[in-house]
């Protein structure tokens, strides 16, 4: 028996959505008042503004406005900046280490950057894009592992 190709790629991409429905399952999602809630939320989107500039600013050739990008807006700056000491209290530990180690990626994210400014091109854009995915690992990490409610 055959199975027609319309099935066959219905369950591929079933396949292909549940990563995502298993990742949902097994995530810790914690409660917190509302306005922290509400201020992560801004924080974060915050951030992906920031990835946002930091990829932007790669693209047009702008090594060194995009590493102060980097760390006033993922880094170890940024972290102070956003008042993130104030999530803190709510995290998991894992939680909590998971946003230091992404921020502390931020700020190792500006270095390379900076360093890219001094190196040749092919150079630059192989330790630049290494630096971009260990933040970016850092933030997909935690959203697969933890949520606020
Ligand atoms: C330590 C954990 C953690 C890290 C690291 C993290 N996030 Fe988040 N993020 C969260 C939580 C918690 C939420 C709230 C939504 C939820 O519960 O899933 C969230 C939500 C978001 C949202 C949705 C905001 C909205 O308006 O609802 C965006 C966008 C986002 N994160 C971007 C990022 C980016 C970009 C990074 C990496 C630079 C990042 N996050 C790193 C925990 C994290």
């Amino acid at each position: 028996m055959s199975i027609p190709k319309s099935l066959t790629a219905a369950a591929l991409a079933l396949a292909m959505t549940m990563p995502q429905v298993a990742n949902a399952a097994e995530r810790s999602v914690v409660q917190v008042p509302p306005e922290i809630r509400l201020a992560m939320a801004e924080v974060m989107r915050q951030q992906l503004d920031a990835l946002n500039a930091v990829i932007s600013a790669v693209a047009a050739g702008e090594f060194g406005k995009a590493a102060e990008i980097a760390e006033q807006g993922l880094g170890m700056t940024a972290s102070a900046r956003y008042g993130g000491a104030r999530f803190s209290p709510y995290m998991p530990a894992d939680m909590g280490r998971m946003g230091g180690a992404t921020h502390r990626a931020g700020s190792r994210l500006a270095i390379a950057l900076q360093d890219a400014e001094l190196q040749a091109p092919g150079e630059a854009h192989a330790s630049v894009v290494k630096a971009l995915a260990a933040v970016t690992e850092g933030c997909n990490g935690c959203h697969a592992a933890f949520g606020f409610r």
